[in-house]
């Protein structure tokens, strides 16, 4: 029989990607939507025709058990989050209701579908479950690089709702048994990127300076430290953690360290212009409390996984400037008119 994974967050960046790579390893792909199916597709990049879209909602936990009984998933991801940092101080409750609460929803959706109970252990081919947690649990950083056994210090609303989520999956693999893993996943980009994040708003800035469309690109802290690795890498781990016999958790991230500075300054040279010309500090992009470094430890991965990032930074930031020279060059004559989805990027 096919294997059917159902994944939430499908519109997203790491849907996008994790579709993909089901699709190729011949799973049916199912991706949860927000709303009417028509309609909430409307003005977006639309998933893969392939994957076959179900309604539900991360804050509602009827429209959660509704999809898992009716896709009957061997493999559920759950990659919906209100992700965005500097949102999460403006819409906390909102944050904590959907990136936190959310993630305790789906999984009391998996065990209340599978007839899980403190009594009644999973069965054989109980569906297994993955859970999308960060770097930025590690927040205020206790050691470098950080690893799976790190503590957590979250210094945004969005590292506190995903502490949660975290915790809240390693309380269902210990309380019934459940088959339920987080991966810590540290910063990892594409060209699919939302264009509020720092690669690709600078990817889009570099590719408009270069083409004469702008002169200046606004950014707030220039000394902030990611380990910043490429989307498409990424959701290979996430696979290959369902794969296993044993519920694990795991870190991926590339163990190198870039500051923004340096991301800036490798996207403007990748088109020949010198970043000081063109940069511009804008205090109020600065954060209310700023995780200052992150590097990750994927030794874990490396060893349990085989798993291993193919594309470096230089590649990376290489691969999005391109893309979105592409982008633009191609919707030129239609900025702000023809081409919404390029329009809404600025
Ligand atoms: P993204 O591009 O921002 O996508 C977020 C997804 O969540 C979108 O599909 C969005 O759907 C969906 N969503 C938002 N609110 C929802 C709700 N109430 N119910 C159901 N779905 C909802 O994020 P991403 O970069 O792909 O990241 C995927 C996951 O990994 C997120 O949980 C993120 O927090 C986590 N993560 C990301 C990174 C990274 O560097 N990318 C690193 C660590 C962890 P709409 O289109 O309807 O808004
Ligand atoms: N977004 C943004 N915009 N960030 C900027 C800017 C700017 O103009 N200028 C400097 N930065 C700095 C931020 O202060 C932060 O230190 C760093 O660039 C990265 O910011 P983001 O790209 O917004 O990512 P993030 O690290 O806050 O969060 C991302 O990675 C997390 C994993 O560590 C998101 O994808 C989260 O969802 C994810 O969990």
């Amino acid at each position: 029989m096919t294997k059917r994974a159902l994944i939430t967050g499908i519109t997203g960046q790491d849907g996008t990607y994790l579709a993909e790579h089901l699709l190729a390893a011949g799973y049916e792909v199912f991706g949860m939507i927000r709303g009417q199916a028509p309609p909430a597709t409307r003005g977006k990049k639309r998933p893969n025709p392939e994957v076959r879209l179900v309604s539900g909602d991360l804050l509602d936990q009827p429209s959660l058990i509704a999809s898992i009984e009716q896709v009957q998933p061997i493999e559920v991801y759950n990659l919906g989050a209100l992700s965005y940092v500097p949102i999460s101080w403006q819409q906390a409750a909102t944050t904590a209701e959907i990136t936190g609460m959310g993630v305790l929803r789906v999984l009391e959706a998996l065990r209340i579908v599978s007839g899980v109970t403190d009594s009644q252990a999973p069965g054989p081919g109980q569906p297994r479950f993955y859970q999308a947690s960060s770097s930025e649990m590690f927040g205020k950083t206790r050691e470098t690089p950080q690893n799976e056994l790190t503590p957590f210090h979250p210094r945004s609303p969005y590292g506190v709702a995903k502490t949660f989520g975290h915790y809240t999956v390693q309380n269902y693999r210990e309380s019934y048994g459940m088959f339920a893993v987080s991966g810590i996943l540290f910063n990892h980009e594409s060209p699919v990127r939302g264009a509020e994040f720092v690669t690709r708003k600078v990817s889009l800035g570099v590719a408009a300076i270069k083409l004469g469309l702008r002169d200046t690109l606004q950014l707030g802290n220039l000394d902030a430290e990611r380990d910043w690795g490429f989307a498409g890498d990424y959701v290979r781990g996430m696979a290959l953690m369902l794969a296993r016999d044993e519920p694990e958790d795991f870190v991926l991230g590339t163990g190198v360290t870039h500051s923004v500075k340096e991301l800036v300054a490798s996207a403007f040279a990748h088109v020949g212009l010198d970043w000081r010309e063109h940069v511009v500090v804008d205090p109020s992009l600065l954060r209310p409390a700023e995780v200052d470094q992150l590097c990750a430890d994927p030794a874990k991965a490396g060893e349990k996984l085989g798993w291993k990032p193919a594309v470096s930074f230089e590649e990376l930031v290489a691969m999005m400037v391109d893309s979105d020279l592409r982008l633009l060059w191609d919707s030129r004559h239609d900025l702000g008119t023809k081409a919404p989805e390029v329009a809404s990027l600025w």
